[in-house]
This record gives C-alpha cells, structure tokens and sequence, in this order.
C-alpha cells in the first residue's frame, strides 16, 4: 500500500484568542491539503475563554471540520445561540444530562467512518461524571459505525490522561490531550496499537503564561490579588499532532507532533515542505 493511502488526520492544541485563530488559519492557508481531516480544541478561541459564532465560521472556512472543547466551552453566552445547530462542535460527553451539545459526532471521511469524541478528566477539574464510565457507554453506541475512533481527553493531570489511555488502549485509535496549553514529548503508539500524546500544546502567544499576559498571572500568583487575565502580546506558536491511519488495517501508525513558529515562519515553512516532500516520494 503506497503511503498517499494513509488517511493524516490534523489534531490541533488549543486555539487561544486572536494570535491563535491567527497562526492556525496562517498555517492552513499553506497546508490545508496535506490532511485529510482537520480538528481542534476551540474552548479558549475567544480571547482566552470560549467561543463565538464569528470565531467558528472563520475557523471552518480555514479549514477546521471538527471543534472540541473542555472547561471554558460554555465561557461564552452566545455558544448556546449555536451549540445544538453546528453538527460537528463538542462539548466535553461527561457534563450533566440535557447540557446542551453533544460529546461526540461521526464524519465520513474518504469513505471510512471517523468517530470523534471529548471528554473532561475529574482530577483539580469540575466534578463531572465519571470520563471512563461515559466513555465506555459511548463506545457501545459508536464502536460498530466506525472505522476509527479519536478521542481528546481535556485534563489537567498527566497521570489521568495515561491512565484513560490505558483503559482504552486497543479499542479506539488514539487518545490526544489537550487543556495544559504545553506540548509534551511522550507521542508513542500503545501496547495494543492505540495512538497517544498527554498534551498537543496550545495554539497562541507563546511569550505568556499558557497564552496569558504575564503582568496579570504574576499579580494573582505572586501577589495573590484579583487580576483580568488578558491575551499575551508577540508572535504565536501552533502546536498539534498530525496522527496516521492505515484504512485497511484500521490502524493508528503514527502520531507526530506538529509545532509552528509564527516568529521564524519562513524556516518553518521549508521544514514542512521537505517533510511533506519527503513523505510522497
Ligand atoms: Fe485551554
Ligand atoms: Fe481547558
């Protein structure tokens, strides 16, 4: 089977503000057409904290299909003017009965049947329900419509994003974190052929505190003073995972990590252009 055959889903960290709905429809403009599917965490696209109709219509016509969330999904008080309506945007699945949205949704693409579910971890989070039993009823309902299974798992602590990976290692097809604001570095397939990363990072300023404006944090860290948080000034970063599907064996064979300077874009540019050169010789 030739490489072209593999189905690249594009899975991206959380877009923050302008400078991050800037840096992803930047990057889009110029690779929108390496993958075949485009999803991302919107839950901080409006200055930091939820978001609006004019955000999301300007992400989809970039080019993002999918939109999960997490904690600050219902930050904003329009997002129920739309939530019911826009087929493809999540909420985290483990929120209370008849919260409106829905925690997961089914795409065809190419011709397989891609499932893409949210949910919420518990640990220094809201006490929602249980992410492993909503989980579980989920993929009852799911498991036999699709080809694929993707799940972002917004959480706080590691140790619960490995341990829902373990529990569902084998049964879907890869697991991405998202909520830190900070990519780490464990990308790897599982025992039982699960994909898996802890955080994808965040899309938005990266001279701040997880896309914050530093003067604020410090005055409620340090000081321990109420303070607005507020976007950071400079340049952004995208960060995300580019995650591979074999559709005949309906396997995950790679998450890799994408991150994308907005700052030195022209290196960054030629670095994808010779990754992607490379992948289709
Ligand atoms: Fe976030
Ligand atoms: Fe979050």
């Amino acid at each position: 089977m030739s490489k072209q055959q593999n189905l690249k889903i594009l899975f991206l960290g959380d877009i923050v503000g302008a400078p991050g709905r800037r840096v992803v429809i930047k990057f889009l403009e110029l690779y929108k057409n390496y993958f075949d599917l485009i999803i991302a965490n919107a839950e901080n696209c409006a200055h930091g904290f939820g978001l609006t109709k004019k955000n999301l219509d300007e992400l989809k016509e970039a080019g993002v299909e999918i939109f999960s969330g997490g904690n600050h999904t219902f930050d904003r008080k329009e997002i129920f003017d739309f939530i019911e309506t826009e087929p493809h945007l999540l909420r985290p699945a483990n929120y209370p009965i008849n919260t409106p949205g829905k925690g997961f949704t089914i795409v065809n693409v190419k011709g397989k049947q891609i499932g893409i579910i949210n949910i919420l971890g518990r640990v220094f989070m809201e006490p929602l329900d249980s992410p492993f039993q909503v989980i579980d009823s989920i993929l009852d309902q799911i498991k036999d419509q699709c080809d694929f299974i993707l799940v972002d798992i917004h959480a706080e602590a590691t140790a619960e994003k490995l341990a829902m990976a373990h529990y569902l290692d084998g049964r879907v097809s890869a697991i991405v974190g998202s909520h830190t604001h900070v990519q780490t570095a464990d990308e790897r397939i599982l025992l039982n052929g699960t994909g898996y990363i802890s955080d994808m990072g965040c899309c938005g300023p990266y001279n701040g505190v997880i896309g914050m404006a530093i003067k604020g944090v410090l005055l409620r860290m340090v000081r321990q003073l109420p303070s607005k948080f507020e976007i950071a000034d400079g340049p952004a970063q995208m960060c995300g995972v580019e995650i591979t599907l074999d559709p005949y064996e309906h396997k995950c064979l790679a998450v890799k990590r994408i991150k994308f300077n907005e700052a030195t874009i022209e290196t960054d540019i030629n670095y994808f252009d010779q990754l992607y050169q490379n992948e289709s010789n």
